[in-house]
């Protein structure tokens, strides 16, 4: 397996460590950087390419959104470029296996009212962020290149994901840290926001379902069927963190409602009924067992947080929380 990687802030090749190296070989690099690709291409020959490299955080592209396009959309361009040269000149008995497997968010289906059945896979797209805006941009052109060039690709688009390794920007990460060091808990707006929560490694039990048993030029919704109000979540956190290590005053003090995040998502929900019913995949973890899992794990790795938290990662929560009330 060949991983490149940008290492940009969110980056960090601690997150590595364990990977049995013989199968796993790293490249520091940036999937726009189309030279690069094709030599990695040319010289590792692989099956497939799997696109996980994003920019991902909703806050940061209302603060900036040229990185999401740079990345997200130029980025993906130049990668399928890359790819299509490369698969375009396979023997012919290797194009038919080639897979080229876009992960994307639910974000770009736009927000849900409380009575709205939840996305399909037929949902026009609405995206609301700059971000949900940069991801359906880089999922139509994916699409292009299947319907123009017969690329054989993949698209996923999978509801919010949590677990070990997640950089503590996100909700989950970022109210553990909090909660442990007793901390302030910034919830935006009423904190009645609903999300589809899905345990990493489910998502990854899909990608490879699709991969392996995907239609070529499908699009496949991956969710949690899990939906739960922010406020729902950071309850549960408290009482988890309360119970693993105990303090004077319950977590739930630290609870703060400060200024709502500009043009929030009321509710993201997904039907996964066709990667179910197409390609047998279920979510394995309830969010009760997925989150004491990932609290375990960041209490268990203090110095992977350590080290992720560092100046630049203050001086982003200086940015994003000083002027919310
Ligand atoms: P986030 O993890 O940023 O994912 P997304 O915006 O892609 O869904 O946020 C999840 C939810 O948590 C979202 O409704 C915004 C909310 N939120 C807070 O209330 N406080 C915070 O400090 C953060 C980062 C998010």
């Amino acid at each position: 397996m060949i991983n490149l990687d940008a290492l940009t802030y969110a980056g960090n090749p601690q997150n590595l460590n364990g990977l049995p190296i013989a199968h796993h070989i790293f490249h520091k690099g940036d999937i726009g950087n189309i030279e690069l690709v094709t030599d990695l291409l040319s010289k590792y020959q692989p099956r497939v390419i799997i696109n996980f490299a994003a920019e991902s955080h909703v806050d940061r592209s209302i603060l900036g959104a040229e990185a999401f396009v740079q990345t997200n959309v130029l980025g993906t361009l130049r990668l399928l470029e890359a790819s299509r040269n490369y698969w375009e000149a396979l023997p012919a008995s290797r194009q038919v296996e080639f897979r080229f497997l876009h992960v994307s968010t639910d974000e770009v289906y736009g927000s849900l009212l409380p009575d709205e059945s939840p996305f399909q896979e037929t949902t026009a797209y609405q995206p609301n962020s700059p971000y949900a805006a940069s991801k359906a941009s880089s999922d139509h052109l994916v699409r292009a290149f299947h319907e123009t060039y017969e690329l054989p690709t993949l698209v996923t688009n999978c509801s919010n994901n949590y677990g070990p390794y997640q950089f503590p920007e996100k909700l989950i990460p970022l109210m553990i840290l909090n909660a442990v060091n007793m901390r302030e808990l910034p919830v935006y707006g009423d904190g009645q926001n609903v999300r589809d929560w899905l345990y990493v490694e489910d998502h990854c039990t899909a990608l490879d379902k699709v991969l392996t048993e995907g239609k070529v030029g499908e699009t496949y919704n991956i969710g949690g069927r899990c939906e739960l109000s922010n406020n729902e979540v950071v309850e549960q956190i408290c009482e988890i963190i309360d119970g693993e290590v105990p303090a004077p005053t319950p977590r739930k003090t630290l609870i703060k409602y400060v200024e709502d995040r500009k043009g929030h998502d009321r509710r993201y929900a997904v039907d996964c009924s066709k990667i179910e019913r197409e390609l047998g995949w279920f979510p394995r973890e309830s969010f009760s067992s997925g989150l004491m899992k990932t609290v375990r794990w960041y209490l268990t790795n203090p110095e992977w947080s350590r080290n992720v938290t560092s100046g630049k990662y203050r001086e982003w929560l200086d940015l994003n929380y000083r002027n919310r009330a």
